[in-house]
């Protein structure tokens, strides 16, 4: 689309693909590709707001959805070693389908036993009418729906509720209902099925009831009793994890102390307290760490992690109970995806860059793009995107596309000294069009012009540009704006020289 036949940004066409988004970085999203599709890692090198975050997040959408679901299994024979589980996401939706039909059955409340709609809160003992649990009240006679006369929720009501209690001893000799345990949401009643009498357990779920029979408690108690579990790791999972500044644990896992040691009916079991770290999360996803190098001595944690694509997760605190547990094995197939500037490019560990380059892609993003006519329309697109992505300012005019071209290409040509180009340090281009629509809504404009983004390029300076302007340099700003008596002292040791007796001490 050429810029002379737009009227405004809300014209523009938004891909839907999010690498399609990243705009001037071409060879970094033609890699990101690639790296999902092979399952390759990627260092992003490159000046802040270029689009380095974008493209991992984007990659991460790339990917096929997680396939596997990870459980932490006790282990009877020896507590401290839980076991790792793994179930494909077939295996998964069978099994949910499995149980649902075998053991449980879903009624709606309206198929239930009365007294056991009443009692669970489904119907209004008063009226009938039948209503959602979560309504106290009943929406035809304005009561409430459990408080009132019939015998049988008065006798369901005296196990939490001392009141009424000689009504209710009477009618609970008759009463076929028990409330199990003081949870009102489940009920147990007996049936009678060809000619024995049975067990039935109802419980409220959601907008209906769930049956259970005893064929089905049977069941649902062998399976509480066979090697308890947990889920460690979801198939409902992102594929994106952010790791960025990460302490240990956050990286790599953990198991919760515990005050009772795991000890048997007392404490928590030790496989209920593992917990997965992001590497683990990313399992079949990406890893980002931005900033890579911060990561400091932890950076050969992820080499390992890479290498061997399985990392146990240990208490890490020696103090804890947690120390003395250990899960071996814990996947963490990933896709590593770093950022960092280039200043810092040598902080990272070398064997983690050869591994990257070994088995991915180390690319320098951009800084500019070309002044050409399909540059341009990239830039507009961005424009589009960002007003979008912010939901609260308007489309960006005719004039204010132009007001924004002119600042992007003086950028480019200030920061990297690119003529006839366009600047993609986007993140602050952003910010400009979203201090521009700020004004503009407060004007009450109906999209952004040029005089919106004139005011927001003024606004934008740093305090430091601002100063200058005002008193020409910064030193004489500062030094004006000062009192006298400060001023006689101005300088950076001025408080050193005043107590020099007291900090003799500490020199
Ligand atoms: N190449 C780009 N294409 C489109 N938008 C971008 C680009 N680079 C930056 N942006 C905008 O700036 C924001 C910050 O970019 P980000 O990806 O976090 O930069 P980095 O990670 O390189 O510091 C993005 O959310 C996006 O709105
Ligand atoms: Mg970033």
């Amino acid at each position: 689309m050429k810029i002379l036949d737009i009227k405004d940004t809300s014209q523009v066409m938004i891909p839907a693909d999010p690498l399609e988004r990243v705009i001037g970085q071409d060879e970094a999203v033609r890699l990101a590709k690639i790296a999902a599709h092979q399952r390759r890692h990627l260092l992003l090198v490159g000046v802040p707001g270029t689009g380095k975050s974008m493209i991992a997040q984007a990659l991460a959408a790339h990917l096929p959805l997680p396939d596997q679901q990870l459980y932490v299994v006790s282990n009877p024979e020896y507590p401290e070693r839980p076991f790792i589980q793994k179930k494909t996401r077939e295996e998964v939706e069978d099994e949910n389908k499995h149980s649902m039909v075998k053991k449980e059955k879903l009624i709606s409340p309206v198929d239930a036993p009365v007294n056991v709609a009443e009692t669970l809160g489904y119907r209004c003992s008063k009226c009938g009418t039948y209503s959602p649990k979560n309504l106290t009240v009943c929406p035809n006679c304005n009561n409430y729906k459990g408080q009132k006369g019939s015998p049988k929720v008065a006798t369901i009501d005296l196990q939490n509720n001392m009141g009424n209690f000689m009504q209710g001893l009477e009618d609970m000799l008759k009463a076929t209902l028990t409330t199990i345990g003081g949870d009102k949401n489940k009920i147990q009643t007996t049936r009678v099925v060809n000619g024995k009498e049975e067990v039935v357990v109802y419980e409220g779920a959601g907008a209906k009831i769930r049956v259970l029979d005893q064929k089905a408690l049977e069941e649902r108690r062998d399976k509480e009793k066979a090697s308890p579990k947990k889920v460690l790791i979801s198939l409902k999972r992102n594929t994106f994890v952010m790791a960025t500044g990460a302490s240990e644990t956050e990286l790599l896992g953990d198991v919760r102390h515990d005050p009772y040691g795991g000890h048997k009916g007392l404490g928590t079991p030790p496989y209920e307290r593992v917990v997965p770290g992001a590497i683990h999360e990313a399992h079949e996803g990406v890893l980002f760490i931005d900033e890579l190098p911060h990561l400091g001595h932890l950076q050969r944690f992820i080499l390992t992690a890479m290498q061997e694509k399985v990392f146990p997760i240990s208490g890490r605190n020696p103090q804890s109970a947690g120390a003395s547990v250990k899960v071996d094995s814990v996947p963490c197939d990933l896709v590593f995806v770093g950022a960092c500037n280039i200043q810092d490019l040598h902080h990272i560990i070398s064997p983690l860059r050869s591994r990257i380059t070994g088995s991915g892609y180390e690319v320098l993003v951009e800084t500019t793009m070309p002044d050409n006519e399909k540059n341009r329309a990239r830039f507009i697109q961005f424009i589009a995107q960002e007003v979008r992505m912010d939901g609260r300012i308007p489309h960006v005019n005719k004039s204010g596309i132009n007001v924004l071209l002119k600042e992007a290409r003086k950028k480019a040509l200030q920061h990297d000294g690119k003529k006839k180009s366009i600047t993609l340090r986007l993140r602050e281009m952003g910010g400009m069009i979203r201090a521009a629509g700020d004004i503009a809504i407060y004007e009450e404009a109906k999209t952004i012009g040029k005089k919106h983004v004139d005011a927001a390029i003024i606004r934008s300076r740093s305090a430091e540009e601002q100063i200058k302007e005002k008193f020409g340099h910064y030193q004489g700003g500062v030094m004006k704006e000062m009192s006298e008596s400060a001023r006689m002292q101005y300088s950076p040791y001025n408080y050193w020289n005043d107590n020099s007796d007291d900090l003799l001490g500490y020199e």
